[in-house]
C-alpha cells in the first residue's frame, strides 16, 4: 500500500533528535528552527519528558474517559498555576483542530446559535467547523462549506459590529497572532473591542492559542499581552512537545453536562504526562524568560541584515518578510546549511518557530547562514 500523497516532502529522514537538533540516518545534524511546526516547546527528547513518559508507559499508558484519571486534574491545576487563568475548566482532546472544533461546538450549544465569525487569513485546522472558519477555500470541502461562517478583515471593528449586531453569531474565533496566515497581530484596542462586542451581543470569544500558547510568545498565552479574558482558549502543539494532545480552557459561565463533549483518546495517561512534563520544564528552566531574551537577541541580529523587509511576530513565533518568495532560500538553508525553517501563506515570509530552549549560539549559526544565503542570491 502506498501513502496517500498529500504532503510535499523534503528529502530528509530524521531518526534521532536532541534539544534543538535533529539527525538524519547518515548522522547529519540539522538545527531545528521550525520545531515541527511550532510543536517542540521544551526541546526534542528532553530528559524529564522522556523519563516521565517511559515511566508512565510502564505503569499505564491509556484507559478511556470512563474511569478516574487523577493526571487530568493535576494537569488542570498546573495549567492554572502556570497560565494564571483561574476559574476556567479544562476539556482535553488530541489536536489543535479538535480543540477548535470543540470550542465552536460548545459556543453553539451555549448560545443555541450556529453562525461563526472568523478573520481573513485565519487558520484553525482541517476538521468540519474548524476548516470552515479557516480562510483557505482549497482545503474547505463542499460538506464543510455549508457551515455558516463570515470572514472579516483582521482588525475591522465596523464590519464585526455590523455582523454581531444581527444577534445570530455563536462565536468569534481568532488567533491572536496569525500563524499559517503570516504572523499578523491586531492591536490591543481591537482585541478589547472584540471582547466588549461579544459580551454586548451574547457571542462567545474563542482565542485560538494552538500555535501561540504554551509560552511561545514569551507570555504563557499571546492574548495576555492585550489584557483580555476570552470565553474559550484552545491549546495544542507546544502542550505535548510532540505527543498529540490538545484542549480547551472553558469559562465557568459555560456549563458542562454529561455527554456534551467527549473523546476516546483525549486526556489519556500518556498525553497528560507529556503536558505535565512540558509545564514542569517550562517552569524549572525558566523558559518564558529565555523566550524574551532570545527573541530580543534574534530581532537585534536580523535587523542588521539588509534585504529583510519586515520582522513580524513576537517571542519565538517570528517571521522574516523578504521582497521575494522564500521557497528557494528555505531549500538553501536546509540543504546547504542544515537549518530547518518554516513557510506560511505569505510566500515571501520565512517562519522561525524554534524550541523555547534555543540559545544565542544557535541564533548566531542561523544569522551566519542567512547572511551567506542572501549574498549567494545577489550573485
Ligand atoms: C492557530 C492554529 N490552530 C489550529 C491548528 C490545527 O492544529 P492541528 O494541526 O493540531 O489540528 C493549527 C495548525 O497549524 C494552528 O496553527
Amino acid at each position: 500500500m502506498s501513502l496517500f500523497n498529500v504532503y510535499p516532502l523534503f528529502d530528509i529522514t530524521p531518526v534521532k533528535a536532541k534539544d534543538v537538533y535533529v539527525y538524519d540516518e547518515n548522522g547529519t545534524q540539522y538545527l531545528d528552527l521550525y520545531g515541527g511546526h511550532a510543536v517542540i516547546s521544551i526541546g526534542h527528547s528532553h530528559p524529564t519528558y522522556v523519563e516521565k513518559l517511559q515511566q508512565q508507559l510502564a505503569n499505564i499508558g491509556f484507559y478511556s474517559n470512563s474511569i478516574q484519571n487523577p493526571l487530568q486534574q493535576q494537569l488542570a491545576e498546573k495549567l492554572t498555576a502556570i497560565s494564571g487563568c483561574k476559574f476556567y475548566e479544562l476539556f482535553l482532546c488530541n489536536s489543535g483542530a479538535e480543540a477548535n472544533e470543540n470550542a465552536i461546538k460548545l459556543a453553539s450549544f451555549h448560545t443555541q446559535r450556529h453562525k461563526v465569525v472568523a478573520f481573513k487569513n485565519a487558520f484553525h485546522g482541517r476538521t468540519s467547523a474548524a476548516v470552515a472558519a479557516t480562510d483557505n477555500p482549497k482545503i474547505v470541502a463542499p460538506i464543510n462549506a455549508q457551515q455558516a461562517v463570515e470572514f472579516v478583515d483582521f482588525g475591522d471593528i465596523e464590519a464585526l459590529t455590523n455582523i454581531l449586531a444581527k444577534g445570530d453569531v455563536c462565536a468569534v474565533i481568532t488567533e491572536i497572532i496569525q500563524g499559517v496566515g503570516g504572523l499578523d497581530e491586531a492591536s490591543t484596542e481591537f482585541y478589547k473591542t472584540v471582547e466588549k462586542l461579544c459580551k454586548q451581543f451574547g457571542t462567545l470569544f474563542i482565542a485560538d492559542e494552538v500555535q501561540s500558547g504554551f509560552g511561545r510568545t514569551g507570555d504563557f498565552f499571546a492574548f495576555q499581552k492585550h489584557e483580555i479574558e476570552p470565553d474559550i482558549i484552545s491549546i495544542a502543539k507546544g502542550m505535548g512537545n510532540g505527543f498529540p494532545v490538545g484542549g480547551i480552557l472553558i469559562h465557568p459561565k459555560i456549563k458542562a453536562s454529561f455527554g456534551l463533549l467527549g473523546t476516546t483518546f483525549g486526556g489519556n495517561h500518556l498525553a497528560c504526562t507529556a503536558a505535565l512534563a512540558v509545564i514542569e520544564t517550562i517552569q524549572q528552566e525558566k523558559l518564558l524568560d529565555n523566550v524574551e531574551e532570545i527573541s530580543t537577541y534574534f530581532i537585534d541580529k536580523v535587523s542588521q541584515i539588509s534585504g529583510i523587509k519586515t520582522i513580524k511576530g513576537r517571542g519565538l513565533m517570528l517571521g522574516l518578510e523578504f521582497d521575494f518568495p522564500i521557497a528557494e532560500l528555505r531549500k538553501e538553508l536546509i540543504y546547504n546549511h542544515q537549518i530547518f525553517t518554516g513557510s506560511s501563506k505569505n510566500p515571501n515570509l520565512l517562519r522561525i518557530l524554534p524550541s523555547l530552549t534555543v540559545k544565542k549560539e544557535h541564533v548566531d549559526v542561523f544569522i551566519n547562514a542567512l547572511t551567506k544565503a542572501l549574498e549567494l542570491k545577489k550573485v
